[in-house]
This record gives structure tokens, C-alpha cells and sequence, in this order.
């Protein structure tokens, strides 16, 4: 696990230039991000169709960094082997997603991956409850996923906090990740003061206005120093 102080950003490949995938994948890693964030949309958990096992492939073999599998998809357990490839990938499905949550969350774990549970913003802590002593990170949605470029919502934050403090009390091991609406501003400090350690960020890094370097260096420099 990452050391607490050292805060991860994941940009999210949904906002990159698809017709530049790879490249736009190399240079978010040679920028220096911690992990590389993969939405996969099946059009029934999330009103949108994103990719699959092949485009996440074409990613992987763009980086050496981890690759953060975020699976939004209804049922998710027969398609975990299109996504648990290499030693590091992690797998993070959706506690509203999984009718056998458990089952799920050992499966990823059998297979020897850092295994994730995503909760919607609608969705409270205690849906996580029995699986979180066993999770390595749970995702907090902080927009209704489905859709980049969509605004944070402030309320996630006091969930985060929240979660941070059963964490804490307990002893457990997950790191929080924060996902939806992320910019180099409040969000994202706000996200890391109330206990998130990873942060997802699409449309703040892949975009028009700056370089991939310049967007990851502004995310990096805006926490530095805030302490969680
Ligand atoms: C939302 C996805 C996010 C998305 C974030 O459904 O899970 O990972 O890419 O995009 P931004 O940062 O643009 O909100
Ligand atoms: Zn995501």
C-alpha cells in the first residue's frame, strides 16, 4: 500500500483523445501520475457504454503503471478475468452492482489483485460494512457515475470523512479514492483533508486547454502540504 502521505492521482483515460489513447496514456505516466483510472460502462449499472477488455489491454500496454479498473457493470463476476491480467491491476466493482458483494470481493482477492468497492453518492457506508475489513479501497463516488465533466458534489465529502473515521477506529487497511468532478482546486483539497489518498481526475487532466504535465503538475502542486 501507498504510504498515507503520499497522495495518488489516477487520471481517468475516459476524457483522453481515444484517436490518441496511447499516447495520451504515456504521457499522463511520464508526467507522473501513480495510476492509470479505466471506466468500463456497460450501459445497464450506468445509462452509458464506455469499452471493454480490449481498450483497457491497449492501456496497459501504453504504461507500467497499475492500472485502477473501475467496473461499472451490472453483475460484474463473469467478466472478471477479461480485467485481472497483470500482477497489478486493481479491480474495483460497485457495492449497488454485486447481489453477492462477498463472493465478489473474493474472487478479485483469490486472483491475487487489490480489490475496490465503488459506492454511489446515494449509497450509504453501511452497504460496504461487512466487506470493507477485506477491501484495499473503496471508491466514493462523488458525481452519479456514468459521465465525465460533471460537478462534484460537496455532500460526498462528509461520507468521506466519515468513512475515514470507521477506517481509522478499526484499523482497516483501504485507502479511500475519490471520483467525479475532481479539479485542481477545493475538490480535490477538500477530497484529500477529509481522507481520500487517491484521486480520480478525466476532464482536469485530458483536455483542450492544457498539456497532460501541466494539468497533473497544477493537481500536484494544489495538495501539497494539506494534510489528511
Ligand atoms: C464517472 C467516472 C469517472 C470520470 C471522471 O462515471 O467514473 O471516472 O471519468 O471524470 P471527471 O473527472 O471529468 O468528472
Ligand atoms: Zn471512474
Amino acid at each position: 500500500m501507498a504510504s498515507k502521505s503520499h497522495i495518488q492521482i489516477a487520471p481517468s483515460v475516459l476524457a483522453a483523445d481515444f484517436a490518441k489513447l496511447g499516447q495520451q496514456v504515456r504521457e499522463a505516466t511520464e508526467a507522473g501520475a501513480d495510476l492509470i483510472h479505466v471506466d468500463v460502462m456497460d450501459g445497464h449499472f450506468v445509462p452509458n457504454i464506455s469499452f471493454g477488455e480490449e481498450v483497457v489491454d491497449a492501456v496497459r500496454r501504453s504504461t507500467h503503471l497499475p492500472l485502477n479498473i473501475h467496473l461499472m457493470i451490472e453483475e460484474p463476476d463473469g467478466l472478471l478475468p477479461s480485467f485481472m491480467k497483470a500482477p497489478t491491476d486493481q479491480i474495483i466493482v460497485h457495492a449497488e452492482a454485486c447481489t453477492h458483494l462477498h463472493r465478489t470481493v473474493f474472487h478479485v482477492k483469490e486472483e491475487g489483485k487489490q480489490v475496490g468497492v465503488g459506492i454511489n453518492p446515494g449509497t450509504p457506508i453501511s452497504a460496504i460494512e461487512e466487506v470493507l475489513p477485506f477491501l484495499d479501497i473503496v471508491l466514493v463516488l462523488t458525481v452519479n457515475p456514468g459521465f465525465g465533466g460533471q460537478s462534484f458534489i460537496p455532500a460526498a465529502l462528509n461520507k468521506v470523512e466519515r468513512l475515514r473515521k470507521v477506517i481509522e477506529e478499526k484499523s482497516y487497511s483501504a485507502q479511500i479514492e475519490v471520483d467525479g468532478g475532481v479539479k485542481a482546486d477545493r475538490t480535490a483539497q477538500d477530497s484529500v483533508r477529509c481522507g481520500a489518498s487517491i484521486l480520480v481526475a478525466g476532464t482536469a487532466i485530458f483536455n483542450q486547454e492544457e498539456t497532460v504535465a501541466l494539468s497533473i503538475g497544477r493537481m500536484r502542486s494544489c495538495i501539497q502540504g494539506i494534510k489528511g
